[in-house]
Formats: C-alpha cells, structure tokens, sequence
C-alpha cells in the first residue's frame, strides 16, 4: 500500500564528498556535500550558490571531491554549519552556521599537494577526486525558493557543476587484490547522506549483479589515459 507524501527534502541517499577548493587568498577551504552522481569520468554536483565553496568553484574552475568512508564520518560533522564565507548569508544565519576560517583544522584533517589541480586533497579520505569544472547551469528554478531572476539575498538559488575528474587517488587497500585500476566494492565503505543522517551500506552483496558482468574495463572513457583532454 502507499500513500503519497510531501517531504521538504527528497535526500534519498547519495555519496558524501568533502570539497576541497582554493580561496581568493591561496589558502584552502573544505566543505561537506552529498548532491552528487558520478556517470564514467564525469560528475554533477548540486551546490547552493551562497556557499564559500561555490565562490571558488566558479573562480577556480578547479576542486578535488574527496570522499571520506564510514571511519571519517566525523569530518562532515565537524564541519556541518560552519562556512568559509564572511559575512555568512542570511539563510545561513538563520540556520546557526558560523564562519570558521580554518575549516580543515576544525574537522581534524590535513592537506596533501595535488598533481593536477591547485586546491590539495583531503589526506584522510581514502579516494580523492582531482577535477576541473566544464559547465554551470541553475537548478531547480521550478521551486519558489529557488526562482531564478527573482532572488533575494535571503533565497540562495541552486546550481548544478559539471566536473571532469582529471585524477583518481585511491587508497591501495581497497583495491581489488593484483588490479591496478579497479576499487574493490567489498572493501569500500562509503559514508551517505540519506535524509540529513549518515548511513553505511548494509553489510555485505545482496546478490550477484547482472551489470557487473560486463568487465570493468569496458566502461574505460579512453584506451589511453594519458590522452585524457585538458580543461
Ligand atoms: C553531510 C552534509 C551534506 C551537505 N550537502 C550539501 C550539498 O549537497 N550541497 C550544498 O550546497 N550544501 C550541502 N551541505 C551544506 C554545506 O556544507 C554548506 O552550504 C556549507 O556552508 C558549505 O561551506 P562553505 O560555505 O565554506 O563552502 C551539506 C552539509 C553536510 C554536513
């Protein structure tokens, strides 16, 4: 039987990401997200354009996504209502978030260079994402609160990042014993986000997947990943 309902939000459970950018004055910024699909070497994410991270995104046209497993759930946490803009948005006053400069110290993680990017990577995350922005369109113009044109400072509207992942860092534990490229989905363990709570998977395969029949390898965007276009 079901019964038709209007939740507020429909966060049904998606990957959390821990965003690392570069601000205006070089140093870097990390926030938590989780509106984001990954299709081959591509990704969308959904961002709300007051944030501090968004700012850089569209100035930098670079970030890296790093993603934190179950272990690291504290991180996200930490870092849930503090922002790296000042003055804060109004939506984020009423929200209680606070601005925290040093977003990396406060959630406990270090920075490591990145090879293709300028914003570094997440140290604690075990696969971190090197990526280069290719397009931005608003999103979700159809809600009133996100009316595009009419806005105002207090009704931050929604857009929708294109981004080209450029280098996969991954730890080496979780990947597939004697496979260079192929990430075990029996040792990662993501962290969701799924209605504003952090979940694990369920332990354990359901049952085996016809999809995954078809070799890994015949997802692979280019014979070649050295010819991987640049931005
Ligand atoms: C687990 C988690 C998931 C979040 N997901 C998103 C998201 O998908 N998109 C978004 O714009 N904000 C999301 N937020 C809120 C941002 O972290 C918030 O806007 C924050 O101010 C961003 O930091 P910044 O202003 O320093 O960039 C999420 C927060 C948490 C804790």
């Amino acid at each position: 039987m079901h019964t038709t309902i209007e939740p507020s939000i429909l966060y049904l459970g998606t990957p959390v990401v821990l965003i690392s950018t570069r601000n205006e004055d070089g140093t870097t910024n990390v926030a938590p997200m989780s509106s984001t699909w990954f299709l081959g070497w591509g990704c969308m994410i959904g961002l709300n354009s007051g944030s501090q991270t968004t700012l850089n995104l569209l100035r930098e046209k670079e970030c890296v996504l790093n993603l934190p497993s179950v272990d690291q759930a504290y991180a996200p946490d930490r870092l849930a209502r503090l922002t790296g803009r000042n003055p804060l948005t109004p939506d984020k006053v009423a929200m209680g978030y606070r601005y925290e400069k040093d977003k990396l110290g406060a959630a406990g993680l270090t920075a490591t260079p990145s090879d293709l990017v300028k914003a570094p990577r997440v140290t604690e995350c075990p696969i971190q994402l090197e990526a280069i922005v290719q397009a931005s369109h608003p999103f979700g113009g159809f809600e009133p609160a996100r009316a595009f044109g009419e806005n105002t400072s207090d009704t931050p509207l929604v857009l929708a990042v294109e981004l080209k992942i450029v280098r996969v860092h991954a730890e080496e534990s979780l990947l597939v014993t004697g496979k260079k490229n192929h990430i075990d989905p029996d040792k990662w363990k993501p962290l969701l986000m799924s209605f504003a709570q952090y979940y694990g998977l369920a332990p354990g395969r359901i049952f085996p997947s016809k999809l995954a029949e078809i070799p890994e390898e015949q997802y692979r965007p280019y014979e070649d990943m050295a010819k991987l276009p640049t931005a």
